[in-house]
């Protein structure tokens, strides 16, 4: 079999480079004396990862329950919105595939929307979005969302601070409105730790099949880690609101996060025949509110 050349590495080498002279030191230490199932936060409930089979029985016993959801969402026409927000390489992607792969991609559909174009920057911040919200009997997925002008446009001045504190103002009223029309909204914030982070970015520098994941901002904000921090702080608390609360998930350990994902989609609907509790119910120890975020 003849293997065509691999497209150019992008950014060779930024990640471990950072690493190497830039990380903070105990971050590195962490990185570099984990073994492969360790989890890399001190303050993180357990100390390895799942073990895989225990999390392969619970995520098919959840994506069952997905179905019947999706059921009663087709019969009864409600519309549904989930927001997944984090910072690089939290694990939005991954938690989003396991929670579409049972469903019907006409009824669950999966937004990530690109940076905005010259036209759409002089509209209204929340028009493009608007025009992705369901119909009736549709689930629509944010993969990022209206949220990057809280944190990744601030950390990036892409926006001026005039803008964002006008999306402040806005986003409450905005999500209000769509709760009032009858839209389910549920908002996650998946958290990491920077040594996670580095140690998930450096997996991606070294795989061929994960390169593509890193992009110029995920390089970039490497040196913005505290900036982040700061900026993911005051979202979180500037739009935790009654109409849509924020479900924040500490995320080091991803199998564990995909489950506490589907779970909480599960539990915010009254679908025919939910069970009382849901495989082995909400892990409350890594799946809360925004006082789980640090
Ligand atoms: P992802 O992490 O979702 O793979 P990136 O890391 O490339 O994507 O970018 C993070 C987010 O920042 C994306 O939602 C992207 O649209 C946004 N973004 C990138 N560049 C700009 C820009 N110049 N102005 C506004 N938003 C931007
Ligand atoms: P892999 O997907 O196994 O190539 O791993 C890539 C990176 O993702 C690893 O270096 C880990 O940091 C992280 N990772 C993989 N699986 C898990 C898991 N179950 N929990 C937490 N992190 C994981
Ligand atoms: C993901 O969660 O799939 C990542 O957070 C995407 C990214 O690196 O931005």
């Amino acid at each position: 079999m003849t293997i065509l050349p691999l497209p150019e590495i992008p950014f060779d080498g930024a990640i471990s480079q950072f690493y190497e002279n830039e990380a903070p030191k105990a971050v590195r230490k962490a990185v570099e004396n984990a073994s492969k199932r360790d989890i890399l936060s001190d303050s993180y409930p357990y100390d390895r990862w799942m073990e895989k089979n225990a999390y392969q029985d619970e995520l098919k016993a959840l994506q069952v329950e997905l179905v019947k959801l999706q059921h009663w969402l087709a019969a009864s026409g409600n519309r549904m919105v989930l927001v997944f927000e984090g910072r690089d390489t939290a694990g939005k992607g991954g938690a989003i595939r396991r929670l579409t792969e049972p469903l019907n991609p006409r009824i669950a559909r999966v937004e990530a929307l690109p940076k905005p174009t010259d036209r759409q920057q002089t509209q209204w911040y929340f028009q493009r979005y608007i025009e992705r919200l369901p119909a009736a009997g549709e689930m629509v997925i944010f993969d990022r969302s209206w949220y990057n002008r809280g944190v990744v446009e601030h950390v990036f001045g892409f926006c001026t601070p005039a803008q964002r504190e006008l999306f402040f103002r806005q986003v409450r009223q905005f999500e209000t409105m769509l709760a009032q029309d009858g839209i389910r909204l549920v908002k996650f914030w998946l958290n990491i730790g920077q040594a996670e982070q580095l140690r998930r970015m450096l997996a991606r520098e070294r795989d061929v099949l994960k390169q593509w994941k890193l992009s110029s901002i995920d390089v970039g904000g490497l040196s913005k880690w505290d900036a982040y921090s700061n900026a993911i702080h005051e979202t979180l608390t500037r739009s935790h609101h009654d109409d849509a609360p924020w479900t924040v998930i500490r995320a080091e350990d991803k199998y564990r996060t995909r489950l506490a994902v589907i779970r909480h989609v599960l539990g915010d609907i009254p679908y025919p025949g939910r069970p009382d509790k849901l495989p082995r119910g909400v892990d409350t120890a890594i799946c809360g509110g925004p006082a789980l975020w640090q």
